[in-house]
């Protein structure tokens, strides 16, 4: 990417998409009605909109290294209630990534600073499916494995949170984990079945 492009580019861009529809940034400037929250990693690769072919004000995107929703992290926990609260979205996405550099970085013992704690909730999925991981002899199952893993336990920390707890019971809101394979570029839907994982932990964070 060349830095020094990137205005010609946008014109570009604008006139292609004027040359479609003359009132095309007159109906984006109105507002939005997104019926999606996308959750995924800041990942260069894993370009939210272009891999699900979706088009400016369809999917509210929040993005960080390794699709973390910590209970901490006022930016996540902004993004969640503003997209369920007052944009109603019925979707909301968690989507991780195989080859994700902050789960590579979980999984090893380096020390890397401010990355340190962040890294540290990867860690602890880690530790709630230590069982499972621990069987898996090759170190890249292992590895996609606690991808996987980790959007899971994001899911559910995204249902944990009250305003999620609320709109799934108001209107079913549904959560949904993904995973994108940069190596071959499908998106794979992990059919969670939250009923069976949030079994034994609702008593504990009192869910519904
Ligand atoms: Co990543």
């Amino acid at each position: 990417m060349d830095i020094s492009k990137i205005f010609s580019n946008n014109q570009k861009w604008i006139e292609e998409k004027l040359a479609v529809d003359t009132a095309y940034f007159d109906s984006l400037a109105k507002g939005q009605n997104p019926d999606i929250l996308y959750i995924g990693c800041s990942d260069s690769r894993v370009s939210a909109e272009d891999i699900m072919g979706a088009s400016p004000g369809e999917v509210f995107v929040h993005r960080n290294i390794a699709n973390m929703v910590s209970n901490l992290d006022l930016s996540a926990m902004s993004v969640i209630n503003y997209a369920v609260a007052h944009l109603k979205v019925n979707h909301i996405i968690v989507c991780g990534h195989y080859n994700c550099g902050g789960v590579k970085a979980a999984l090893a013992a380096d020390d890397l600073g401010l990355l340190n704690p962040w890294l540290r909730n990867i860690r602890d999925v880690y530790r709630i499916h230590k069982e499972e991981l621990n069987t898996m002899e090759n170190d890249m199952d292992k590895y996609n494995r606690l991808v996987e893993l980790n959007v899971q336990e994001q899911c559910v920390n995204v249902l944990k949170t009250a305003e999620v707890q609320l709109a799934v019971k108001a209107r079913g809101l549904s959560v949904h984990g993904w995973v994108f394979d940069v190596a071959s570029g499908k998106l794979i839907d992990l059919k969670i079945d939250f009923n069976h994982v949030l079994k034994g932990i609702t008593e504990i964070y009192q869910l519904e």
